[in-house]
C-alpha cells in the first residue's frame, strides 16, 4: 500500500513531510516524492527512485521552501519504478499536484480522452490522469475541492487522493472512494496534517478525523471542512485518538477480526505492488520464484500443503496451478502428508501455505519434502519464519500483522499469492501467452473495489446473524473452486461462534448430507455464475424440496437465484479464479456477526491458538 502525508501550517513543510514518509517506510515502497507550494506561490516537486535517503539528499539540496506540501511513497503497479512514475503527478502546467493510493480501473479510456483534448502525459501511471481531470474542472471555474469531487465521479475503482494547487495556496484537498487505504486528517494548533496512517500523525496530534467512503476534506492551517460525494456538507468533529496501543492498533474497530476483514482490499493492493504491472501487463515474480523456464517446464507435479484455513487456500491454489499453469497438482493436509511419506523428487514442486510460517505439521512436511529433493516454495506472511528458511523461495502474503486468531486477510493474501504464482509458472511453461496474460492481469484491477462493496454491507450480514445466531448446526456447500470456500466458511463459523458447521462439496449431498436437511438447518450455498452454477441450483432445489433454509451467495443480478433461495448475498462478478477472494468476504462477516451476537471472544476463541507450534 502506498504511503500518504500532507502538511499545512506555519512550519516548513519539507522536514515534516520527510519525517512522515519515514514513518511509513514499513509499508514497503520503490520510490518517493514531495510537492510543496513555495512562498512565491509556485508548485515545486522532487521525486526519487529507491529509499527515502535519495529523496532527502535531493530535496535537502534544493531546500524546498514553503509551509504546505504533500508526500508519497509508492509501490509500482502501473509503470515500472522510476522517477517519472513516482508521485506526486501534475497536470504538466504547474496547476495541480496529486498523490494517490488505488487503481484507476478506467484510466486508459480517460487517458485517450484527455490526450485527444491535447493533454500531454509523461509517465506510464494510471494516477497521472487525476491532475489532468482536476485541472480541467478547475479551468471551468470550480475550486480545487469541487474539482476533486467531480473527478471522483469520473474514475472507477477504490482511491485515496490528496491534491494541492498554487491557485489555492493554503489548501490541501483529500478524498476517499471505496477501500484503498485510510485517509486520516490530523488537527494541530494552527496547523493540520493528512496521512494514510494514524501512527504517522501521532507525533504531532491525537485529534483526528477519518474520511468515509466518497468524502472530500478541504484542509487549511485553521482546520478542515468536509462534504460527501454529492457535495453536501458533512459535519465531522475530530476525535481524540487513544494512545493505548491496543485500541490504536484496532483503528476504531470493535475487534481485530473485523479490522482485518476490512483491510482485505488493501492487502490485495499491497500484494500487487511491485509484482504486477497493468500496462504493459506483467508479473514480476522472478525475485520470489527462483525457477528458470527450463526448470519450470521440467516440473511434473505440484503438491500443495497446509493446515486449517491455509489448507483451504492450498485447495484453491491447486485449481489455479492446474488450470492456469497446466501443472498437475494435488493438495493434502500437512499432518497427513508428513506421515503419508509420499515419493517426491526434483520434478515435484511442494508449495507450503502457512501464514505464520511456524505450524509444526506444515514445517515437518516441508522438511520431509526437502530431504527427498523436491523443489519447494512457501506462501507466508512472516518474513524470517521457519517456513521461509526451509523453502527455496517465498511469496510474501504482505497482509501485515494479523492479530485475530481466525485467519481472514492472510487467507485472501494466500489465494492472491497463489494466483500470481500460477500466472508466473504459466508464463515460464508456455501455457500463458501474452493475450492470456493480459486477461489474467486485467481481471485483478476491479478486485479491491469489488471487495469494498462487499464490506459496505455489514448491516445485511448483521441481519442474517440476528436471524440465524441461535442455529446449532450449519451446512456450507460449494463446487469446484468454491468448494474450499464452503470449507472455509464453515471453519470461520465454528472457530469464532462455536456453532457446529460442515463444509461440503455440493456433489456429495446425495451421498449423505442430504439426510441432515430440515427446516432447522441453514444451508449456505455458494452459487455464483460459474461453470457449475446449474449444478449448484439443483442442490438448492434439493434443499428447498426438504424444507431446508437456503442462504445463497449469488452473482449480482441473478434473478433466478433470487427466486429460489430464502436469502441471497449478492457478490460482484469476477473471473473464476478470483471469485473465491470475493465469496469468502461475506462468509467471514457472517461468522463474525454471529459470534458477536453469541457473546463469543471473537479475537481469541476458546481452545484456539493463532499458531499451532506443538503437535
Ligand atoms: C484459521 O482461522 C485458523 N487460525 C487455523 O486453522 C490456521 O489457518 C492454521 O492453524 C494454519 O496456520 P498457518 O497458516 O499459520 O500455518
Amino acid at each position: 500500500m502506498c504511503g500518504i502525508v500532507g502538511y499545512v501550517g506555519k512550519r516548513p513543510a519539507l522536514p515534516i513531510l520527510l519525517e512522515g514518509l519515514k514513518r511509513l517506510e514499513y509499508r514497503g515502497y520503490d520510490s518517493a516524492g514531495i510537492a510543496v507550494i513555495t512562498p512565491r506561490g509556485e508548485l515545486a516537486l522532487d521525486k526519487a527512485v529507491g529509499k527515502l535517503r535519495a529523496l532527502e539528499g535531493s530535496t535537502r539540496a534544493r531546500a524546498l521552501p514553503g509551509t504546505i506540501g504533500i508526500g508519497h511513497t509508492r509501490w509500482a503497479t502501473h509503470g515500472k519504478p522510476s522517477q517519472v512514475n513516482a508521485h506526486p503527478h501534475t497536470d504538466g502546467e504547474g496547476r495541480v499536484a496529486v498523490i494517490h493510493n488505488g487503481i484507476v480501473e478506467n484510466y486508459l479510456e480517460l487517458k485517450r480522452e484527455l490526450a485527444a483534448q491535447g493533454r500531454r502525459f509523461v509517465s506510464e501511471t494510471d494516477t497521472e490522469v487525476l491532475p489532468h481531470l482536476i485541472a480541467g474542472f478547475m479551468a471551468q471555474g470550480v475550486g480545487l475541492a469541487e474539482a476533486v469531487r467531480a473527478t471522483l465521479g469520473r474514475i472507477r475503482g477504490a482511491h485515496a487522493i490528496v491534491a494541492l494547487s498554487p491557485q489555492e495556496p493554503g489548501v490541501i484537498v483529500a478524498a476517499r472512494l471505496g477501500h484503498a487505504g485510510a485517509v486520516v486528517i490530523g488537527y494541530g494548533e494552527g496547523e493540520m496534517f493528512v496521512s494514510s496512517d494514524l501512527p504517522a500523525l501521532l507525533p504531532h496530534t491525537r485529534r483526528i478525523a477519518v474520511l468515509g467512503n466518497g468524502e472530500v476534506a478541504t484542509v487549511t492551517a485553521a482546520g478542515a471542512s468536509y462534504c460527501d460525494s454529492q457535495g453536501r456538507a458533512v459535519v465531522k468533529e475530530p476525535q481524540t485518538s487513544s494512545l493505548d496501543p491496543l485500541s490504536a492498533a484496532k483503528g476504531g474497530y470493535k475487534h481485530f477480526m473485523l479490522k482485518e476483514i476490512s483491510e482485505q482490499p488493501e492487502v490485495v493492493l499491497d500484494s500487487l505492488r511491485g509484482r504486477v504491472l497493468f500496462d504493459p501487463p506483467t508479473i514480476l515474480a522472478d525475485q520470489e520464484v527462483p525457477f528458470t523456464a527450463a526448470e519450470a517446464r521440467r516440473l511434473r507435479r505440484a503438491v500443495l500443503v497446509g493446515m486449517g484455513t491455509s489448507l483451504h487456500a492450498a485447495m484453491v491454489g491447486r485449481l489455479m496451478l492446474e488450470q492456469i499453469a497446466g501443472l498437475p497438482a494435488e493438495v493434502d493436509n500437512a499432518s497427513e502428508l508428513r506421515y503419508r511419506d509420499p515419493p517426491l523428487d526434483r520434478q515435484d514442486l511442494v508449495v507450503a501455505v502457512t501464514q505464520s510460517g511456524e505450524t509444526v505439521d506444515t514445517l515437518a512436511a516441508m522438511v520431509n519434502a526437502k530431504q527427498k529433493g523436491a523443489r519447494q516454495l512457501a506462501i507466508c506472511n512472516v518474513p524470517g519464519s521457519q517456513a521461509t528458511q526451509v523453502a527455496e523461495g517465498t511469496i510474501s502474503i504482505r497482509a501485515g500483522l494479523e492479530i485475530g486468531v481466525a485467519s481472514t486477510k492472510t487467507f485472501v493474501g494466500s489465494m492472491l499469492a497463489l494466483y500470481l504464482l500460477a500466472i508466473h509458472l504459466g508464463r515460464l511453461r508456455g501455457t500463458v501467452d501474452p493475450p492470456r496474460l493480459q486477461e489474467l492481469v486485467r481481471d485483478l484491477a476491479p478486485l479491491p473495489a469489488a471487495m469494498g462493496r462487499l464490506l459496505e454491507r455489514q448491516d445485511e450480514y448483521r441481519a442474517l446473524a440476528q436471524r440465524f445466531s441461535s442455529s446449532e448446526h450449519f451446512l456450507f456447500l460449494g463446487r469446484g473452486i468454491q468448494h474450499p470456500i464452503a470449507m472455509e466458511g464453515a471453519l470461520k463459523l465454528k472457530e469464532v461462534s462455536y456453532i457446529h458447521a460442515e463444509g461440503y462439496a455440493a456433489g456429495e449431498m446425495k451421498h449423505g448430507p442430504i439426510a441432515l436437511i430440515d427446516r432447522s438447518l441453514p444451508v449456505v450455498a455458494i452459487a455464483v455464475r460459474d461453470a457449475l452454477y446449474d449444478k449448484m441450483l439443483s442442490n438448492i432445489f434439493e434443499v428447498k424440496a426438504r424444507d431446508g433454509i437456503v442462504i445463497a451467495l449469488g452473482t449480482e443480478g441473478d434473478q433466478e437465484l433470487g427466486e429460489r433461495a430464502d436469502h441471497v448475498i449478492w457478490v460482484p462478478p469476477a473471473s473464476p479464479w478470483l471469485a473465491p477472494l470475493l465469496t469468502v468476504v461475506p462468509l467471514q462477516c457472517l461468522a463474525y456477526e454471529i459470534a458477536v451476537r453469541r457473546g463469543c471472544d471473537v479475537d481469541q476463541p476458546r481452545n484456539l491458538a493463532k499458531t499451532v507450534t506443538v503437535e
